[in-house]
């Protein structure tokens, strides 16, 4: 068991540097299967996420070549096979990337049902659709997801019934080499998209419109290796940002793009947060006292899912009410019951968080749920008064690379604190 064992109540100062975007990296890594040459990867995140995600394509028999801690070589032309291993897939739910890159590349995908974070329900009905559509059979028997093709795929207009991230990229995936030119209607427009389609774009592929809600992809015979480098993660930046606010202090936030950042810096403001834009930077200062306002995430470029329970710390700090709805996962206050250890006043009822802010949050034991989750216990840890400890931190260290040593740079009090399997923890006296 390892647990992030953090002493709240210090401001942060100083500078911090943005990984890659992890949810970039999860889907150009599988879409290196649809690559005949050699592909090197930048700025790739050091995280569980995708180093499980390589071990994947070890697996399936592509040559993967770490160059360094943030840099990967893949080679996909001796693949071994097109069923992916069980146990890793379902670990993780970008595995359905899996399913786009090898049915689009060899005809034949068999990859476990996607895992991942437990948000409620979390269909792949529009992926499976956009497949169909475009020419394979798809069936789901003893835990996998069968797709197979007779030849090329051929091109389709698919129109996604919902806002999904993960089904654009799928149907990208899935169309870069089909025959023809495949239209995604009603297509997520998140920065991830357009990293994908520029990877794709740059290994010969003629993806056009990513960004926008309707992507045109013109099927290419083959794609060659070449060099990418990932875009950094808007996540990641909007946790750290959110981290200055709670606590308080001056942080330059390095290597991000600000415009991705946009929606996430114009709510820190209304929450009492300063923040001056430069090229590829952003420094947050807080000095005065949280404001309470109300939040409703929604698709890029609405305030992200993935930055509500961070946002929802801060919150809880704010003076007055706030209301907090999420627009896009059924079930995502899990961590709320947590937060309420720690002192926090909120009530969820259905998708909203009704916030009532109090003065201070005090430290406690808390276990992390998901990864966002956990990331917004970490900031709830730094800004309380006391010791918190975090456990569960395997789900945080799924989507940020050092973070206890990024957080340590920037004047937090955090460990990192393994214990040995079978260690009694005392109880109380
Ligand atoms: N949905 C369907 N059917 C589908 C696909 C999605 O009903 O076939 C629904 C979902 O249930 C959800 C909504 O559509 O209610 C949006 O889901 P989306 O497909 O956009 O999510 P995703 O692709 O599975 C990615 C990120 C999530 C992030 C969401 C939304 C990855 C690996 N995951 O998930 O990231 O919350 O987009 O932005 O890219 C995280 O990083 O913490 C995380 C959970």
């Amino acid at each position: 068991m390892t647990k992030y064992v953090i002493n709240g109540g210090y401001k942060l100062r100083g500078e911090i540097t943005i990984s890659g975007a992890k949810n970039a990296a999860v889907a150009i890594i599988p879409a290196a299967l649809l690559v005949d040459g050699t592909c090197r990867i930048e700025n790739v995140p050091e995280i569980r996420d995708v180093t499980l995600m390589l071990d994947i394509l070890r697996d399936l028999g592509a040559d993967v070549r770490l160059i360094n801690r943030n840099c990967v070589e893949i080679n996909a032309s001796k693949i071994r096979t097109t069923k992916a291993d069980y146990d890793m897939a379902r670990m993780i739910r970008a595995s359905y990337y899996l399913i786009g890159a090898l049915i689009g590349r060899f005809g034949s995908a068999q990859v476990a049902l996607p895992g991942g974070c437990n948000l409620g329900d979390r269909p792949i009905d529009q992926h499976t659709k956009a497949f169909k559509l475009l020419g394979a059979n798809v069936d789901v028997q003893n835990g996998y997801v069968i797709a197979e093709s007779v030849g090329r795929l051929r091109a389709a207009s698919v129109y996604l019934d919902i806002v999904s991230v993960g089904a654009t990229m799928n149907t990208m995936l899935a169309a870069v080499l089909a025959e023809g030119t495949t239209i995604i209607e009603n297509a997520a427009k998140e920065p991830h998209i357009v990293d994908l389609a520029n990877f794709l774009n740059s290994m010969g592929a003629n993806v056009s419109g990513a960004g926008t809600d309707v992507i045109k992809v013109r099927g290419v015979k083959r794609l060659d290796g070449g060099n990418y480098t990932i875009i950094p993660d808007q996540i990641e930046a909007g946790t750290y940002m959110a981290a200055v606010t709670a606590t308080g202090g001056e942080v330059l936030v390095k290597n991000v793009i600000p415009k991705h950042l946009d929606c996430i810096t114009a709510k820190l403001a209304e929450m009492g947060a300063e923040i001056t834009e430069f090229d590829d930077a952003l420094l947050v200062k807080r000095h005065g006292p949280l404001q309470k306002t109300n939040i409703k995430t929604l698709p890029y470029p609405g305030f992200p899912t993935d930055m509500q329970p961070q946002a929802t710390v801060i919150l809880s700090m704010a003076s007055g009410m706030s209301l907090v709805t999420e627009g896009v996962w059924d079930s995502r206050y899990r961590y709320v019951e947590e937060l309420r250890r720690m002192g926090a006043q909120i009530q969820v009822d259905g998708k909203t968080a009704i916030v009532e802010g109090v003065e201070t949050l005090t430290g406690a034991p808390v276990k992390a749920c998901d990864l966002r989750a956990g990331a917004a216990l970490v900031i709830a840890g730094l800004a309380a008064k006391g010791t918190t400890e975090v456990e569960n931190v395997i789900y945080i260290e799924r989507g940020y690379e050092r973070l206890v040593e990024k957080l340590t740079a920037i004047g937090a009090r955090i460990k990192k604190v393994e214990m040995a399997e079978g260690t009694v923890i005392p109880k109380a006296q």
